[in-house]
């Protein structure tokens, strides 16, 4: 099928408009992108207006909670430094967002927020990984994922700090694959004469990613079982935290979860409970206030774990539901736009919509999972906005409440 078929069949013959105005080469890359880009998606969005959420069949889902953890901790932390030292771990850094909410121009690891000296976010992750590389006595490989948008910019600004000590050949970079975006009817957008409207199709989509890109056989021949996958942004957590492997690895379950207690009914964190038997995270904006306020007969909330983006998930278990089709959300966003005149216009108000595949949801397709219990005073500081809830400024106060010198 050529670009322009392609066009015709799904109604979007408006995308070729400047095709006349195009170099060669231009046009080629234009034709690359409208004939890589899944245009099936705009087709689901009619789908989903159709389909009210469903909370039938959910109940809580039992956590290892602290108390049991430093019960249990040199036990459940043996069985992790084994698991490092056998080469059966690695981690995945999630890089591949936009972080439109911090409103810094540049992938969000290479942001400094540093008060009397430079401390990039990439520098904090890996400095935390180097600490358990030392306990460990060996290096784990790390894989990062970025997208189209900001991978340029992420490869050279580690490479320029030397990776902040984190050895090369133990990283592999690979990009996450893109989304178009579109109107309210369906009509993708251009954001050039000659460029489609692309962005991240989502954090969910990162094992789809490393198999395309051959990365999953790579995986498999280096002997590694599990996967630790971190967003970039919480700068207090531990990655490949030995004690957190361990108590997995003893479940014998597919998957762990690092959970913090919630602090309010309406915390902004996605719940993990379970929903007819499976292990479910139902996002805070899905949760109505009736479900989220519940309580049990201790009068603790019964919905009372959040998920903070840090799972150890299990390579053959994620192989074997790689075909599969996670859930799409669909999300209204601001986004710029070529008018008819042929300008860029940056929106103030939402005009369309995204769409994204969410890590939250390959919990579900593991069967099974172990939410892990963490402190949010000693593990959970994101970065997401410059002030306010989960900002710079909180994450900094955080940190020097856990001794870091910033
Ligand atoms: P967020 O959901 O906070 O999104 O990402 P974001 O794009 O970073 O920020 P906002 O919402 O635009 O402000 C959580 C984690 O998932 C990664 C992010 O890099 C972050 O580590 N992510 C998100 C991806 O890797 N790819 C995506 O497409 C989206």
């Amino acid at each position: 099928m050529t670009a322009r078929e392609k066009c015709a069949k799904y109604g979007q013959e408006h995308l070729l408009r400047y095709e006349a105005e195009l170099t060669p080469e231009e046009r080629a890359e234009l034709e690359r992108q409208i004939l890589e880009a899944d245009f099936d998606l705009i087709g689901e969005i009619k789908k989903k207006e159709a389909t009210a959420p469903d909370f039938s069949g959910l109940s809580p889902l039992g956590a290892l909670e602290v108390p049991e953890i430093r019960a249990r901790e040199a036990e459940f932390r043996a069985a992790g430094i084994e698991a490092i030292r056998q080469g059966k771990v690695a981690a995945l850094l999630l890089g591949g967002g936009q972080g439109t909410r911090l409103g810094f121009d540049g992938p969000k690891g290479t942001f400094d927020f540093g008060v009397t000296r430079p401390f990039y976010i990439f520098q904090a992750q890996i400095e935390t990984m180097l600490r358990v590389c030392e306990e460990a006595g060996c290096f784990f490989p790390l894989f990062i994922m970025t997208s189209d948008k900001n991978d340029v910019a992420t490869r050279a600004f580690l490479k320029e700090k030397n990776y902040f000590g984190f050895p090369e050949e133990k990283i592999t970079f690979f990009r996450q694959a893109m989304a178009p975006s579109c109107d309210f009817d369906g009509k993708i957008y251009l954001e050039g004469k000659g460029q489609l409207s692309l962005s991240p199709n989502g954090n969910g989509g990162w094992f789809k990613s490393l198999v395309h890109h051959g990365l999953d056989q790579k995986i498999r021949e280096m002997g590694v079982e599990w996967i630790n996958v971190f967003a970039v942004d919480n700068v207090l957590q531990k990655i490949c935290d030995p004690v957190f492997i361990g108590a997995t690895v003893l479940s014998g379950t597919n998957c762990g979860a690092k959970v913090v207690r919630k602090n309010a009914p309406g915390e902004k964190v996605g719940a993990l409970c379970l929903k007819d038997g499976l292990p479910t995270i139902v996002e805070y904006y899905e949760m109505g206030d009736d479900i989220a306020s519940l309580r049990d007969e201790n009068g603790e909330l019964t919905y009372r774990f959040g998920v903070i983006l840090n799972y150890l998930f299990r390579v053959s278990r994620m192989q074997e539901v790689v075909n599969g089709k996670l859930p799409l959300h669909i999300v209204k966003k601001k986004i710029p736009y070529l008018n008819e005149a042929g300008e860029l216009v940056k929106p103030t108000t939402e005009n369309g919509f995204k769409f994204e595949y969410l890590a939250t949801d390959n919990v579900r397709d593991m069967l099974s999972c172990v939410p892990f219990e963490v402190e949010r005073e000693h593990e959970f500081a994101p970065i997401k906005n410059p002030e306010g809830i989960d900002s710079v400024v909180s994450a900094r106060e955080l940190m020097r409440k856990n001794g870091f010198v910033l």
